[in-house]
């Protein structure tokens, strides 16, 4: 008995490793309803007797044996809530019959459980977790495909998005790259790097195209529980900026005050950045998707921008403050921060429901242009310049350049109001203003008749800013021991 006792207890030992205890989680994540809706949204646009497949991301490789942090893909994670890899969704048009006699129209293939695995890289819901926790009724374990029983050329349509063919091999059974690879024979798809144009006749049922169509109709709108998240990640991105407001000091680094923004950002839970954070001090503001933060030491007479988002639960902001380094603007700091401000909020002012982006990013542009040409830096408003060189608006959400369309405005998008003015050194205009760059981008909901400004926590006038900045900060006392003297 006690034999039968002891080896009992020893096989429980291997078969439920402590890790089987479920991870404490926030309770704010969107819930399995959400999803389920996204999905039967999908459904009801697919073609008749068709199917649509997701795929996963691929995992990704930083070096030797580490991966990057995983990051769902956004479509899947929209219409799955799964946040693993090697996985892949199939959604029928029509009512499915198994041999079985279960009948269904959706299936998930999803990582099985692995004990080892998951000591090594985390917990990992499998079949049962999947079921329970994300609502799935037929869900199979990756490898499964392989067996599963279905003819696509029996399909009108088979909707998915054209493969990029660079998804590593991880000799795992039921990897990403083994799911892509069945999918490819099971479906026709020609198995080399041809384009859909190559596929023969008899395979014209293949698709690339729609499901992009579909997915931006879809996400390009937020529902109720999104915009909650998205509220929730710009609150806290401007947080990040009021703080960095407070702390800001000449002979501060770059990488110093993306640091600040960042840890405001875990402070509050946030998961990631919504994409690789801008902090540009002077003339490396100049440089739009400037990621390199690298600059040792701001000095006094510079402006510092600062173009950051928090990602949480899967929705990014993405709010820009330019702010002097000094605490007060120089004249002609403030002239072109100025202007900016008033092209950005006439285009705020303008937000609402029949609005085109186009129209928008006109009215801000006119703004700009006017007002560069009252300045002298162009000569006159017709110009073309390269000072404002990016465009005003886009909608933001899973992504920071997120799926929707770029007609008119709708109720419940979510979109970005970004003008910016960069004067690089050597432009044809008065040195005084060259390294001056300035963007601000605020997000703003569209609401029923107009609009309402998510990211007003963060001051965007250079007074209230000035005002902000003379406040002091925790961060004032926080000395670290010096390492080179
Ligand atoms: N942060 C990227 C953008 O503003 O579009
Ligand atoms: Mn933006
Ligand atoms: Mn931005």
């Amino acid at each position: 008995m006690k034999k039968v006792f002891v080896s009992l207890l020893f096989l429980c030992t291997l078969s439920i490793p402590v890790f089987s205890q479920p991870l404490a989680e926030p309770d704010d994540f969107l819930n399995s309803d959400f999803h389920k809706h996204r999905r039967e949204q999908v459904r009801m646009r697919l073609p008749a007797n068709s199917v649509t497949v997701f795929f996963a991301n691929p995992v990704r490789n930083r070096a030797n044996d580490v991966d990057y942090v995983y990051h769902q893909d956004p479509d899947f994670y929209y219409l799955t809530g799964y946040r693993e890899p090697h996985s892949m969704l199939l959604i029928f048009s029509e009512e499915q019959h198994d041999a079985n006699g279960d009948v269904y129209d959706e299936i998930l293939f999803a990582q099985p459980r692995n004990p080892r695995a998951e000591m090594w890289t985390g917990r990992r819901l499998g079949v049962k977790g999947v079921e329970e926790k994300l609502g799935f009724s037929k869900v199979l374990v990756n490898k499964a495909f392989h067996e599963y029983d279905i003819e696509f050329a029996e399909f009108d349509k088979v909707l998915f998005y054209d493969f990029k063919n660079d998804v590593r091999n991880t000799h795992a059974e039921g990897d990403l790259y083994e799911l892509i690879a069945w999918f490819k024979v099971k479906s026709g798809y020609p198995d080399d790097d041809s384009s859909l144009l190559a596929i023969e006749p008899k395979k014209q049922n293949l698709d690339t195209r729609t499901l992009d169509v579909i997915m931006k109709d879809l996400r390009g709108i937020k529902m109720p529980e999104e915009i909650d998240l998205i509220r929730k990640a710009v609150n806290i991105s401007a947080i990040g900026q009021v703080e960095v407001m407070k702390a800001m000091k000449p002979g501060m680094s770059e990488r110093e005050i993306q640091g600040i923004h960042e840890f405001v950002y875990k402070k509050y839970e946030a998961e990631y950045e919504g994409y690789p954070s801008i902090v540009g001090a002077g003339h490396n503001g100049c440089i739009l998707h400037y990621i390199e933060n690298n600059k040792p030491d701001i000095k006094n007479d510079e402006l510092i921008l600062m173009d950051l988002g928090a990602e949480y639960h899967g929705y990014t902001a993405d709010v820009t403050r330019t702010i002097p380094v000094a605490g007060r603007f120089s004249p002609e700091q403030k002239q072109i921060y100025d202007l900016v401000f008033k092209a950005q909020e006439a285009a705020i002012q303008a937000c609402k429901p029949g609005i085109t982006f186009q129209e928008l990013g006109q009215i801000a542009r006119d703004i700009i242009n006017s007002g560069l040409a009252e300045l002298g830096l162009i000569t006159d408003p017709g110009q073309n310049h390269m000072y404002y060189p990016h465009g005003l608006s886009h909608h933001i959400g899973l992504d920071v350049h997120d799926k929707g369309n770029y007609e008119a405005l709708e109720q419940n998008m979510v979109i970005t109001v970004e003008p910016g003015i960069y004067v690089p050194e050597g432009s044809k205009c008065d040195e005084k203003w060259w390294g001056i760059a300035v963007r601000i981008e605020d997000d703003v909901l569209i609401t029923k008749d107009g609009f309402e400004l998510l990211s007003d926590m963060a001051p965007r006038k250079s007074d209230e800013i000035e005002a902000l900045m003379a406040q002091s900060s925790p961060l004032d006392d926080f000395e670290l021991p010096d390492l080179d003297n």
